[in-house]
């Protein structure tokens, strides 16, 4: 495996394309954004939503022991106190007295004075730093119109305590019994003391995270088999898998909750990254929100009463979007011309075919293209374009990562051919116009399932 990134991608590269294409804007642009926030574009929607499908496909609908959950955003706070989060969820931070900016005093290598450089020769502007101090990572609000201490509520920092306080609710309103999964997508709220590096650290970020509730001796397995699942399920949508390894984390890496966890890294132009975490959270959660709350969650099987384990992957819906946009991204040139082109796997691609007339004004071409899109239309994301010349076309919809462009030519009122260009080859075929559907749908891979 490589030790360091030697592709062409950038996090400025892809950051610089997502917001020409409409995958990602800087938040609040026109005022100068706000720190480490972002808003979806048009195919940065249909992209992250396609990443999000496939996950809620493959935990969900391709397995019968997986549930799913929408919990609320703002909980009681009694959850973050039973959780730990209040008392625990925090990093520790120091602050310049000379140029004010705060760091993580776990990460001062990357930290960078933010004071101008000095004019006067032999005066270099150095941070003068504080002792480190914790600094709790979750936002603060107030629920009711009284700001007082009794209303003081919190953005969850987790989806996952939002699953574990409903584990009752679950279990004695749905057919399940250990092992079984309760799965949920949603936003999540960290102030970070050092976001940074476009989609990968956020202060508001979407997370895919699955509780998965096990007898007490299968945890281990269990952790093992999800491991290797959620890796799976990266390289079966596209991510090179020379570019992911698994980490176990040391004893003094883990959570408060946690007694094995493993991340998945990805090759990041920034090195080595988390990706996603497996975390073996043992019974930690159920048992304090048991006690905090005064009501029992454990599983009553017919001879047998015990706290289910459980097993946690927890991924992030933006996190995997900056991942497969990067290892996606390449550049080339093509007969002297250089062109970007983003080769995301099929399934995730915002858009998979684009139906274009050679000319644009040509209405016996048009008509066949639009009569094309507009079969296609039903099954797939697809779009018409004949708006420029064609050499432009092509490289738009390759830069969104389209995989496949059909082109209506004078050839197709002769003989009734259209080609199909791949964005990855640039092979061009002929294919019959009658049948084209089903080619493009044949052509969409089947997806994966993450059986036991
Ligand atoms: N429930 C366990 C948990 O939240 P985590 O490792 O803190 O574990 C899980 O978060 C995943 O959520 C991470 O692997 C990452 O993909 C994503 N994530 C966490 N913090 C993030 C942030 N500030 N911005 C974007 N994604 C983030």
């Amino acid at each position: 495996m490589p030790e360091t990134y030697e592709g062409v991608a950038t996090i400025e590269k892809v950051a610089a394309l997502a917001r020409r294409r409409a995958f990602v804007f800087p938040s609040s642009d026109i005022y100068g954004g706000l720190g480490s926030s972002y808003d979806y574009g048009h195919y940065g929607v249909l992209l992250k939503q396609n990443v999000k499908a496939e996950w809620q496909r493959a935990l969900v609908q391709e397995r019968e022991d997986i549930v799913l959950l929408d919990s609320a955003i703002i909980l009681n706070p009694k959850v973050w106190v039973a959780s730990g989060h209040l008392a625990g969820f925090s990093d520790p931070m120091v602050d310049c007295r000379t140029c004010k900016l705060r760091f993580r005093a776990d990460d001062l290598e990357n930290a960078q004075c933010g004071r101008k450089p000095s004019k006067h020769p032999g005066e270099t502007p150095e941070c003068d730093l504080t002792e480190a101090r914790e600094f709790n990572l979750m936002f603060e609000t107030y629920v009711g119109a009284m700001r007082e201490d009794s209303s003081r509520a919190y953005l969850r920092p987790e989806t996952a305590q939002g699953i574990f306080v409903n584990f009752k609710n679950v279990t004695s309103s749905m057919r399940v019994k250990p092992p079984f999964g309760i799965a949920q997508i949603g936003k999540s709220f960290r102030n970070e003391i050092t976001p940074g590096n476009f989609l990968f650290r956020m202060r508001e970020f979407e997370q895919m995270e699955m509780e998965f509730f096990v007898p007490p001796a299968e945890a281990q397995q269990w952790f093992e088999f999800w491991v290797e699942a959620r890796r799976r399920w990266y390289v079966e949508l596209g991510l090179r898998e020379s570019h992911l390894r698994v980490r176990a984390h040391e004893a003094d890496e883990l959570s408060h909750y946690s007694s094995a966890t493993s991340d998945l890294e990805y090759l990041f132009p920034i090195g080595w990254s988390e990706l996603e975490g497996i975390a073996n959270r043992g019974d930690y959660d159920l048992r304090a929100h048991a006690e905090h709350s005064g009501t029992k969650l454990e599983w009553i099987g017919q001879d047998e009463r015990y706290v289910p384990h459980v097993v946690e992957p927890a991924a992030g819906a933006d996190r995997a979007a900056l991942a497969f946009m990067v290892d996606a991204y390449d550049e080339e040139v093509i007969e002297e011309r250089p062109r970007t082109v983003l080769r995301l796997h099929p399934r995730i691609a915002p858009v998979k075919a684009a139906v274009l007339p050679l000319v644009g004004n040509d209405s016996a071409l048009v008509e066949r293209a639009r009569a094309l899109y507009e079969a296609l239309r039903p099954h797939m994301a697809v779009e018409y374009d004949a708006s420029a010349a064609i050499g432009k076309r092509y490289r738009r919809q390759d830069e969104i990562g389209t995989p496949w462009a059909l082109t209506i030519d004078h050839q197709t009122l002769d003989d009734g051919t259209v080609t199909i260009r791949d964005r990855d080859s640039l092979a061009q075929e002929r294919i019959p116009l009658e049948g084209a559907v089903e080619l493009v749908r044949d052509r969409l891979p089947e997806p994966w399932s993450p059986r036991a």
